[in-house]
């Protein structure tokens, strides 16, 4: 007998024809996702094109309104300003929009969700849904180990992010980079403000009035939210690296109660979605590449510092999968569950 669970849902995914709507295209098909409808969008530049799925080609239509008509599901993965105007329009349409932007993720009213760490909040949903900054995904899923074990009172983490974390501006620039200095002309500049090839930039966004970039204050805030934890510290610098794929995060964590590093290794192992990477004797830890078209977070050099009682670790995950495609379907097959949609 069908259970509400099994019936197709009609699924929109804004952004279709860029680096994150690319991937959600993907996984819809990879993870079974019940699709009934799929209607791919994007602005008007790409209206008209098509896109992959499912091995037919599916034309892709302009974000509009009308577009959500009909619509359970949709994934936003275009632009702030987009979020901002069009997901109040499935919401008010009966559907529900995954938001992959910033735009709603501080709203008191919109769940900011990891599926592995707070589905409840889900429940309380009004029609938008926030998925986190993709540096979050990682460094949250890699600290809610060690918070049920031990609490966790402080971070400070400095973070390592791959250009496709810019979306595909960012992997053109490298790209585009590579092939200047190679052919020794001087790298030319459109998505950073510096060169990023043979490079590391400390900055992610851009700077704010105080110092820090507006990248890093959403580790803060987006942490605590996740979390429901207004007292903790986190401490941040992000950085941007030449990297294609995954974001890598070193953190030093204050536990509010002593854990070894053996035991935080076997919380970390026991969590799902968590890899432990961790043999330093034979060299084994978790790089970007590993990461990279993988839905898990991987996690090692778990140790002692040498000065306090805080433990290190060192944490990557795919920003494209994890940090965001993966986790925005989690979120839609969690509210499946839940029979909330
Ligand atoms: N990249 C990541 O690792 C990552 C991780 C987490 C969250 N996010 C967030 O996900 C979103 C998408 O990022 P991305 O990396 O996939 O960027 P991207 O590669 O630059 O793709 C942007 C997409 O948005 C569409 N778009 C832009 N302006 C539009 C408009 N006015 N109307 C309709 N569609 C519009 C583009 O369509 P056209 O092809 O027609 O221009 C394209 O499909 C952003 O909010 C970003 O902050 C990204």
């Amino acid at each position: 007998m069908p259970t509400p669970s099994d019936r197709k849902r009609n699924v929109a995914v804004v952004g279709a024809t860029g680096a994150v709507g690319e991937v959600v295209l993907d996984l819809l098909v990879k993870r079974g996702f019940p699709v009934g409808e799929l209607r791919p969008l994007a602005s008007e530049r790409s209206a008209g094109t098509t896109v992959k799925f499912a091995g037919r080609d599916v034309p892709v239509l302009e974000a509009k309104p009308e577009a959500f008509d009909g619509i359970d599901f949709a994934f936003f993965a275009a632009t702030g300003a987009l979020s901002k105007d069009l997901a109040p329009e499935i919401a008010r349409r009966g559907g529900v929009a995954i938001d992959k932007s910033s735009t709603w993720r501080m709203d008191p009213q919109v769940p900011l969700v990891v599926p592995e760490i707070n589905p409840a909040a889900l429940d309380k949903h009004r029609g938008i849904v926030a998925c986190p900054n993709c540096t979050t995904i990682g460094f949250v899923m890699a600290l809610e180990p060690l918070r049920r074990a031990a609490g966790v009172k402080s971070v400070v983490v400095t973070t390592f992010q791959a250009v496709s974390g810019t979306g595909k501006p960012g992997i053109d620039e490298l790209n585009r980079q590579l092939s200047e200095t190679a052919a020794h002309q001087r790298p030319t500049t459109q998505t950073y403000v510096q060169p990023i090839a043979h490079n590391v930039l400390p900055l992610c966004e851009s700077f704010r009035d105080d110092g820090y970039s507006t990248e890093e204050v959403k580790l803060l805030y987006e942490t605590r939210k996740i979390f429901g934890d207004d007292a903790l510290d986190v401490t941040m610098t992000c950085a941007r690296v030449p990297v294609r794929v995954g974001h890598s995060a070193a953190m030093l964590v204050e536990t509010e109660r002593p854990l070894s590093a053996e035991d935080a290794r076997k919380a970390l192992a026991a969590f799902p979605g968590v890899i432990v990477k961790d043999d330093p004797k034979h060299n084994v830890f978790p790089t970007a590449l590993d990461a990279a078209g993988r839905d898990e977070v991987f996690v090692g050099r778990v140790r002692k510092d040498l000065v306090s009682n805080k433990l290190w670790l060192w944490q990557v995950a795919d920003n494209l999968r994890k940090g965001a495609a993966t986790n925005a379907l989690q979120i839609a097959e969690e509210m499946i569950r839940r029979g909330l949609k």
